[in-house]
């Protein structure tokens, strides 16, 4: 009963910020540590490929049980019961000639010249929808799914669309996005000099660029 009286004062006292004492910082209730929780031992891990890292953008896909994840050139597609059984991947590099770009532009070619994955979003009932960096020149691409998990489908569209205003250029800078009818509303910087921010919101029907962009006083 203690327990559950104190789960009721800390959302009543979430309900009033600033009532009083300065607004807190968010804090985690609880924090583990990696070491922490291979101690606990029922721990299942997935060790990641040579070449890719920033595991960073994820989908909870409750239809088909799946984890989807963005990385670096990379889309993972995980088993929600056990991630070592059955996981998909899909190669998603920036093309050769937009790394030389990136690189005479004077970016780091090893750690800022790959396809970030930044944007994840369900899209329709058979595919999601996704953006990357692309070596500092970000792209979009529908994710075929199915529409079961039985279905077994996991593929990536051939062709890609420009990913201005919806992916950062710069994989450092921050961004966040959601889908809803359509509609990929986005928050990022919408230049290579990661100067110009932007929320915007595209309609992705018929994969037509109709992107209405709103300039927002810098951020
Ligand atoms: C990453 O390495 C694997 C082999 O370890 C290779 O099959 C894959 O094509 C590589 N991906 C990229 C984007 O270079
Ligand atoms: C979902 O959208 C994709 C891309 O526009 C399209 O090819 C596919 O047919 C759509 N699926 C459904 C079930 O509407």
């Amino acid at each position: 009963m203690d327990y559950l009286f104190g789960i009721v004062v800390l959302l009543c006292g979430a309900a009033q910020p600033g009532r009083g004492a300065e607004p807190k910082h968010n804090v985690p209730r609880l924090k583990l540590s990696y070491k922490e929780m291979l101690e606990s031992s029922n721990l299942v891990t997935f060790n990641g490929l040579a070449n890719s890292s920033s595991y960073d953008t994820f989908l909870l896909d409750e239809e088909r049980g799946r984890l989807l994840v963005g990385a670096e050139d990379h889309i993972f597609s995980f088993d929600l019961v056990n991630i070592n059984r059955d996981h998909k991947q899909i190669a998603w590099p920036a093309t050769p000639s937009k790394r030389d770009e990136c690189k005479w532009a004077g970016k780091d070619l090893g750690k800022e010249c790959s396809n970030f994955v930044r944007v994840l979003q369900p899209y329709n009932q058979t595919h999601m929808y996704i953006c990357g960096t692309g070596a500092f020149h970000p792209i979009c691409a529908f994710l075929e799914m199915g529409k079961k998990a039985e279905d077994n489908i996991f593929r990536l569209a051939s062709q890609f669309e420009n990913g201005r205003g919806k992916s950062p250029y710069d994989p450092k800078m921050l961004s966040a996005s959601l889908l809803i009818d359509g509609e990929l509303y986005s928050g990022t910087s919408a230049d290579f000099m990661g100067r110009d921010f932007a929320h915007s919101s595209a309609s992705l029907a018929h994969h037509l660029e109709r992107a209405a962009s709103v300039r927002m006083a810098k951020w």
